[in-house]
């Protein structure tokens, strides 16, 4: 895929979503560039409210977006708020994506995501997986409108020639991460159930499902790395995955997590629960010949996010 060289020094760059778990990691790595950086608080601008968008554009004439603004959660909220989940990722999408083109944007990255993939999709995930197949029903909403907004970038580069991207992120974690017990990921949730396990001296943490599924997770201020190498160097309509290329079992993941929070009571799992699909890994391939790689290993990535943790719920 051919490189290309996008100068974002001098910039002014703005990251619609600045508050979430991917915004803030953008901002991180951002204030080490040398750029102006754009942000807005959705009491000013509702990414949904077409006209407070189009009005914030023409006024702040923003260069360079990063689109991680979107509603997001785990398969609890995906299968329960599905209408709020289609609504509110299309209207971001279509309005953010628009707003970039009407007012010159000179470069966007729109955030996939892997769990837009089709459900059986052969492992690991390449990016020409994408609409190949049946979707997971509990996050089709989501998927959905994620989708369409991908479709919107394609669209927008072969119809204006606009320089927007997409890329497709793994299961993130790290700072910022939503530790709601009901509409957690995965990493969030055991984090805090081994935390609140280990500060009651529980004896034992039930796992949801048989332990044995494979999911591959990135630390994601390795993900915003990962973001502003693409921003500078790829410009192409093909997807390129973001994720680490490894995979670990769930039983495997949930020791890191209990032994990177200091709980030393016993993991069992509970098969009665639903496993999910069997293995989620994407294929880097693409991501590794643009010349990226993750560098976070996962015990460390998992120790950041358990300080981080006790810091945003005050126990740090
Ligand atoms: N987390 C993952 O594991 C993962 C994996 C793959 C892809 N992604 C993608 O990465 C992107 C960011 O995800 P995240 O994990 O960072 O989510 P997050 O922590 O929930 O952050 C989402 C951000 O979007 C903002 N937002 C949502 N609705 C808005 C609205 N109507 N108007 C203005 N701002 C709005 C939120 O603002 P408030 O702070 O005001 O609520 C928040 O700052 C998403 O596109 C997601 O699909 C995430």
């Amino acid at each position: 895929m051919a490189a290309t060289r996008f100068e974002l020094a001098g910039k002014r760059v703005f990251v619609a979503g600045h508050r979430g778990m991917v915004g803030s990691a953008l901002v991180r790595r951002l204030v080490r560039e040398n750029v102006a950086l754009m942000t807005v608080p959705r009491s000013e601008v509702d990414l949904r409210d077409q006209a407070a968008v189009f009005a914030w554009f023409a006024r702040a004439k923003p260069q360079v977006v990063f689109l991680a603004a979107a509603k997001v959660g785990g398969i609890v909220a995906n299968n329960t708020l599905r209408a709020e989940f289609i609504y509110d990722n299309l209207a971001i999408a279509t309005n953010v994506i628009h707003a970039a083109h009407v007012n010159g944007v000179e470069k966007l990255m729109f955030l996939g995501s892997s769990c837009i993939y089709p459900k059986l999709a052969a492992q690991p995930l390449r990016e020409d997986a994408m609409l190949t197949g049946a979707l997971e029903p509990t996050n089709e909403p989501y998927a959905i409108a994620k989708i369409a907004g991908i479709k919107m970038v394609e669209a927008y580069r072969s119809q204006y020639g606009a320089d927007f991207i997409n890329v497709m992120p793994t299961n993130l974690y790290g700072p910022g991460d939503n530790y709601h017990p009901e509409y957690s990921h995965v990493v969030a949730a055991l984090i805090r159930r081994f935390h609140e396990a280990k500060r009651s001296d529980a004896a034992e943490v039930v796992v949801w499902g048989t332990g044995t599924p494979r999911r591959e997770f990135l630390y994601v201020d390795d993900m915003a790395d990962a973001c502003l190498h693409l921003m500078k160097t790829f410009s192409a309509p093909e997807l390129v995955n973001i994720g680490t290329g490894e995979d670990i079992t769930i039983a495997d993941f949930a020791r890191v997590a209990a032994a990177a929070v200091g709980y030393r009571g016993r993991i069992s799992f509970d098969p009665s629960r639903p496993d999910g699909t069997p293995r989620k890994l994407l294929d880097v391939s693409r991501l590794a010949a643009l010349g990226w790689r993750a560098t976070t290993p996962l015990e460390e990535g998992i120790r950041l996010a358990y300080q981080a943790f006790l810091r945003e719920t005050g126990q740090g």
